[in-house]
């Protein structure tokens, strides 16, 4: 797709519901005690693969207008081995799905999925019971697991992940007496927020204790997605003509480190409409904006994990340099995002230096027309969009990945770009 540069920035967006929310949803919907409701649930090809995930052991999932229902039947093997795609949260949270229920399932995944790593989750989980094999001592996919047989555990990991954080969390839910589990930064925690209302968690600081409990069957609202309106968050801020106003966008204050790191550069970022729900959202207006760089901390990244790629094109409109450390997990996500934002960057012609954990790029460039490749990763294919459209235009190739998490996204950034 050949995406040109643009005049003006204006309009309005409401972007697609919130992935992350969604998984969760689906996942805990499966595990409840009856027919649950999901309103506005992110329909992608990430979030397909949960929906194959828990049909495959005996959930009726259907989508009726803009609500998804959901009930588990009685369990049951799966008939074969489940694709979870290029869906690292299908992936992990459905290894802790799977080892609640007495079943033997095989889970595998597309060429990205089956580099990143799973002995993260795999260590937890073996720990409160679950029974692994796979490839690389089960540290990849394809991966088995043999549940049913859930104990306690209290676990402390290495990595500050939201995804592993689910995984422990579903599993202990079906365990015989409480867990513990400790993360070194605090991620986000849709899940907490939807278990503590049935006095099923308990966190102080970045550590949870779980109780084994049952979820009643619930409805439950899908706010829209923040790690999306990120990528046209950026474009009203680094195009020098822009106005846009983002509407509904999930603000859970740990997901949202982008706009306080944002704020940090000078960006003008105006909230309004906030409603608190399931969880938090409102509208934001954005519009273009004298940036400085700043540093960022390693505290900071996962409260803005997804994001920080977007921290560097920004970083390439503003004033100085803009300096990430401490973000060595962007190498494990859907492709290596630190060498993609590098790559990108320079081969836009910015000045851009690779760390192994992170990256420094000078500001104020002129970033030139280039050829983008995003190896697969949707959110780097969005990225490339977005500073083709501040710059001077970019060429990206099999594009049609936007469609992992945001299927419209070519159609939003037309509407805006005038
Ligand atoms: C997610 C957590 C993050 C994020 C991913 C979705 C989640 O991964 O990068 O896109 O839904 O829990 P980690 O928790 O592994 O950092």
């Amino acid at each position: 797709m050949i995406i040109p540069s643009a005049q003006r920035i204006r309009g309005e967006i409401t972007v697609p519901p919130d992935k992350s929310i969604t998984h969760r949803m689906i996942f805990f919907a499966s595990m409840a005690d009856g027919k649950c409701e999901i309103e506005n649930p992110l329909i992608a090809d990430d979030t397909s693969r949960t929906m194959e995930l828990v049909k495959s052991v005996g959930a009726v999932v259907s989508l009726n207008g803009s609500v998804l229902d959901v009930e588990m039947k009685k369990v049951h093997e799966p008939s074969s081995p489940i694709f979870c795609g290029n869906s690292g949260t299908t992936t992990r949270i459905g290894l802790g799905f799977l080892s609640r229920l007495p079943v033997f399932s095989v889970l595998y995944g597309d060429e990205s999925l089956s580099r990143r790593p799973m002995e993260r989750v795999i260590e937890p989980l073996s720990e409160l019971g679950g029974i692994f094999d796979g490839r690389n001592h089960a540290s990849n996919l394809p991966i088995s697991v043999r549940g049913g047989k859930v104990g306690h555990a209290d676990y402390t990991s290495k990595v500050s992940s939201a995804q592993v954080k689910t995984a422990f969390v579903v599993s202990a839910l079906s365990g015989d007496d409480i867990s513990t589990y400790r993360e070194p930064f605090e991620s986000r925690d849709h899940t907490e927020q939807f278990l503590k209302a049935f006095g099923a968690i308990e966190k102080t600081g970045n550590t949870i204790k779980i109780r084994p409990s049952r979820i009643p069957a619930f409805k439950s609202i899908v706010v829209g997605d923040f790690s999306s309106a990120a990528f046209f968050i950026a474009l009203g801020l680094c195009h020098p003509n822009a106005r846009l106003k983002i509407k509904k966008v999930g603000l859970n204050n740990t997901r949202t480190g982008f706009l306080e790191v944002l704020k940090r550069m000078g960006a003008h970022i105006e909230i309004s409409n906030v409603v608190q729900e399931f969880e938090p959202y409102g509208d934001l207006i954005v519009e273009s904006s004298e940036l400085k760089g700043i540093e960022i901390s390693p505290k900071e990244i996962p409260l803005l994990i997804d994001e920080v790629p977007l921290v560097g094109l920004v970083g390439a409109f503003a004033k100085g340099k803009t300096i990430v450390r401490g973000a060595s997990e962007l190498r494990t996500k859907e492709s290596d995002r630190i060498s993609a934002v590098v790559s990108m960057l320079s081969g836009m012609g910015a000045h851009v230096e690779e760390y192994p954990d992170g990256f420094e790029v000078e500001g104020e460039q002129k970033l030139q027309m280039s050829t983008v490749d995003p190896l697969g990763d949707h959110r780097i294919a969005m990225m490339a969009a977005i500073a083709g459209v501040c710059a001077n235009g970019v060429e990206i190739k099999n594009s049609e990945i936007v469609s992992i998490s945001y299927p419209s996204f070519f159609e939003d950034l037309k509407r805006v770009v005038l």
